[in-house]
C-alpha cells in the first residue's frame, strides 16, 4: 500500500467480510466501512447481514468501524452503535433526497418500492451486485441462469450507459439498472440530506433517551414480559 499516512492521508477500507476488514487493518488503514449484505451495490458472495457482520468485525478489530447496508432510519442508527460500529454511512437513504441528481421518478420509486423491491444480479459470475428490481433486473438473472451463460450474454442490458441515462437522467426507471438496497423499505418521503440527517439523529436520540432506559427501569430485565 503506498504510504498514505505520510501524505496525511487517512485511509477507511469498504469491505463485506470480517476476514478482508482484519486484513485491512493489519495493512494500516485508520478505520473500516463494513458493507452488511442488505446494502445497495456489491454485498459480495457471503451473504453476511449487518447484524453479524458489524459485531463479529467488531470483535475482530480495534479501529473504528463505519456500518453500512440497510440504515435508513434512527432506529438502524441506534443498532448499529449496539452492535459496535461507531458510525454509519448510507447510500439509498441519500438518493431519496432533493439534492440527489437524479431523476424524481427514481426518487418516487424508492419512496413507492418497499424492502423486498430488490434483487441480486451477476451471482452467477461471482460479481454479485444488489439493484433495484425491474424488468431489467428480472431479465438479466433469468439470462444468467442458462446453461453455460456468460457475462457477454446479459452484458447490454447491465450496462452502465443504460442505467446513467435512461434510469438516473430520462427517470425510465425500467430503463436499465439501478442501485437500491433493502433500506427502501424504510424510505417515505423525498427531502433535503439536512432533514434526513436531523430525523435520523432525532429518532435515535429519542430511543437512546426514553425506548432504551425504559428496559433498565423494569423492575427485572431478564424477567420484563411481552404485552401481546
Ligand atoms: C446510487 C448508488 C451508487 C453507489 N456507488 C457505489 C460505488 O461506486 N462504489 C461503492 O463501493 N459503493 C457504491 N454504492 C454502495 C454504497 O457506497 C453503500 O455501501 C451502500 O449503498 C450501503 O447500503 P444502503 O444503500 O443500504 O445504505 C452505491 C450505492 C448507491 C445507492
Amino acid at each position: 500500500m503506498p504510504d498514505f499516512h505520510a501524505a496525511g492521508i487517512k485511509v477507511i477500507h469498504k469491505a463485506v467480510s470480517v476476514r478482508h476488514v482484519v486484513k485491512a487493518q493489519s495493512l494500516g488503514v485508520q478505520a473500516v466501512s463494513t458493507d452488511g449484505f442488505e446494502c445497495a451495490g456489491h454485498p459480495g458472495e457471503e451473504d453476511i447481514p449487518g447484524l453479524v457482520l458489524i459485531p463479529a468485525a467488531a470483535r475482530a478489530l480495534d479501529i473504528p468501524i463505519i456500518a453500512s447496508g440497510g440504515i435508513a432510519t434512527g432506529a438502524g442508527l441506534v443498532a448499529a452503535l449496539a452492535l459496535g460500529a461507531t458510525a454509519v454511512n448510507m447510500g439509498t437513504r441519500f438518493v431519496a433526497t432533493t439534492e440527489a441528481p437524479v431523476h424524481d421518478n427514481v426518487k418516487a420509486q424508492i419512496v413507492a418500492n418497499g424492502e423486498r423491491s430488490t434483487q441480486l444480479v451477476f451471482r452467477e459470475f461471482k460479481n454479485t451486485a444488489r439493484v433495484a428490481r425491474n424488468s431489467v433486473s428480472e431479465v438479466i438473472v433469468k439470462l444468467s441462469q442458462r446453461p453455460g451463460a456468460t457475462f457477454a450474454d446479459i452484458a447490454d442490458f447491465a450496462s452502465g450507459t443504460r442505467g446513467r441515462t435512461e434510469v438516473l437522467a430520462n427517470g425510465n426507471v425500467e430503463g436499465g439498472l439501478w442501485w437500491a438496497s433493502l433500506a427502501q423499505g424504510l424510505i417515505d418521503e423525498v427531502t433535503s440530506c439536512a432533514c434526513v440527517v436531523e430525523q435520523i439523529l432525532a429518532e435515535a436520540e429519542q430511543i437512546i433517551a426514553t425506548r432504551l432506559p425504559s428496559y433498565l427501569a423494569a423492575p427485572n430485565i431478564r424477567s420484563s414480559s411481552v404485552d401481546v
